[in-house]
């Protein structure tokens, strides 16, 4: 269908070489682009053009030029936000851990649990257990779940498996995620999440062998697109980490960090020395920790769903981190042990009510600064010319609605790279 939109003034931004393959028009726009206030909100009427799956042109219907588009779409008053980006899970999982959450209901503690060997260890075994389409299957509805909410870029994190085999499963099984949806899946190695029982009172063997040799194959066979680890006493030290990240760094994969959940391991410096894409979790960062992480423009990614379902009550340095300008994103961290939470839009909820962040900060935080801590700001996570058509289209009067209510069906369309995707 030739469609041509006539309208008087002539746009500041227009691709003349082709047509317009979509003009959606009266629509109220969020462009959360930082160097605008308000949701980066674009005048009373708006419209977005769409070509070659990027976003062309956006501003206030009145500044429409004459274009020829093959569809237009009138949306009747709906917003339209960046998609949203959900930065850190660890979708791919074999099994539950119920019977620990009752555990933990009585008074034992995540810690205790792990150290007997529950915990993220018994996710591992489910996991080894797990056959590849027995994992694609299960993590398949969570990716499904989360489009449902908006959602078009998911992170994945390996490490449940802590073995070669199945770590390489695990991101093959995520890689596949990406290939037969439309939502983007950038994968993680993280390899280093736990000691296993094979490398008992080996830590340090065990960092070996992921760097000579688990890491090298995954980059080589390009199947992470980072590469993530745990430090915390439970897990790994900071040497430990720093030979990771080292050799991170020789194969060109950028790093992220599980960084101060339960103490302060200076995991919040450590990250930010290596210039890590972002730092997670981060209860028990330091001043110190939080002026580091700024200098190193690394994103603090914060997870209330594990504070909620641990039971923390120490919370992250908030108020340290907004008046240092770290850049916010806040994520679901959905995994079987300490963040049964498949739905971002509930870790929206849950940082403003948790952690007090306006519903700007959470819309923010689920949109251009979870671009950025996936290293992808300069592709998506705000509405501009020139960047990918990821859209959530929603029946909502205001933005400020998608860190207040929780399930409730308000997407009205996904589009992801400008084609509407039905999860
Ligand atoms: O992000 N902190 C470590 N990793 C996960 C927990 C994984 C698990 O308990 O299975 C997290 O909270
Ligand atoms: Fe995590």
């Amino acid at each position: 269908m030739i469609i041509f939109v006539a309208t008087a003034v002539e746009p500041t931004w227009i691709n003349r070489m082709s047509d317009w393959d979509l003009l959606l028009t009266n629509a109220r726009i969020a462009t959360m682009r930082d160097d605008a206030p308000d949701y980066g909100v674009v005048g009373e009427s708006a419209a977005l053009a769409i070509n070659d799956g990027r976003i062309v042109w956006i501003g206030e219907q009145s500044a429409l030029g004459n274009h020829k588009v093959k569809e237009s779409r009138s949306l009747d008053g709906r917003w339209i936000t960046p998609a949203l980006i959900d930065c850190h899970t660890h979708i791919v999982f074999g099994g539950d851990r119920a019977a620990e959450f009752e555990q933990r209901l009585r008074g034992a503690s995540y810690e205790e649990i792990a150290r007997a060997g529950g915990g993220i260890m018994s996710t591992v075994r489910a996991t080894r257990d797990a056959s590849a389409d027995k994992l694609f299957s299960a993590a398949m509805i969570r990716v499904q779940s989360l489009a449902r909410e908006g959602v078009a870029t998911v992170e994945v994190k390996s490490g449940y498996g802590l073995d070669r085999d199945t770590e390489i499963r695990m991101l093959e099984v995520a890689r596949k995620l990406g290939q037969e949806s439309a939502v983007d899946i950038r994968t993680t190695l993280l390899a280093a999440h736990t000691v296993p029982p094979e490398f008992a009172n080996n830590a340090d063997d065990y960092i070996d062998l992921i760097c000579d040799e688990l890491l090298p194959e995954v980059a080589q066979r390009k199947l992470a697109d980072a590469v993530d680890g745990y430090c915390e006493s439970i897990a790994f030290s900071g040497p430990q980490i720093a030979k990771l990240f080292a050799t991170a760094a020789k194969h060109d994969l950028p790093v992220k960090l599980h960084a101060d959940q339960l103490s302060d391991s200076g995991g919040a410096e450590l990250a930010a020395y290596f210039g890590a894409l972002s730092a997670d979790h981060l209860e028990y960062t330091s001043q110190k920790g939080v002026k580091a992480l700024f200098d190193s423009g690394s994103v603090a990614v914060l997870l209330p769903g594990a504070f909620l379902t641990l039971g923390e009550t120490q919370l992250p340095p908030i108020d340290d981190l907004r008046s240092n300008g770290v850049p916010i994103a806040v994520a679901s961290d959905c995994n079987p042990g300490t963040s049964p939470i498949c739905s971002l839009r509930t870790a929206m909820m849950l940082a403003s009510r948790l952690f007090r962040l306006t519903p700007e900060e959470c819309l923010a935080g689920t949109t251009r600064n979870a671009a950025r801590a996936l290293g992808l700001l300069d592709d998506r996570g705000t509405l501009e010319p020139g960047k990918r058509a990821d859209l959530a289209i929603w029946d909502i009067s205001h933005p400020r609605e998608l860190a207040y209510w929780t399930g409730t069906p308000q997407l009205a369309d996904l589009m992801i790279g400008g084609h509407t995707y039905v999860p």
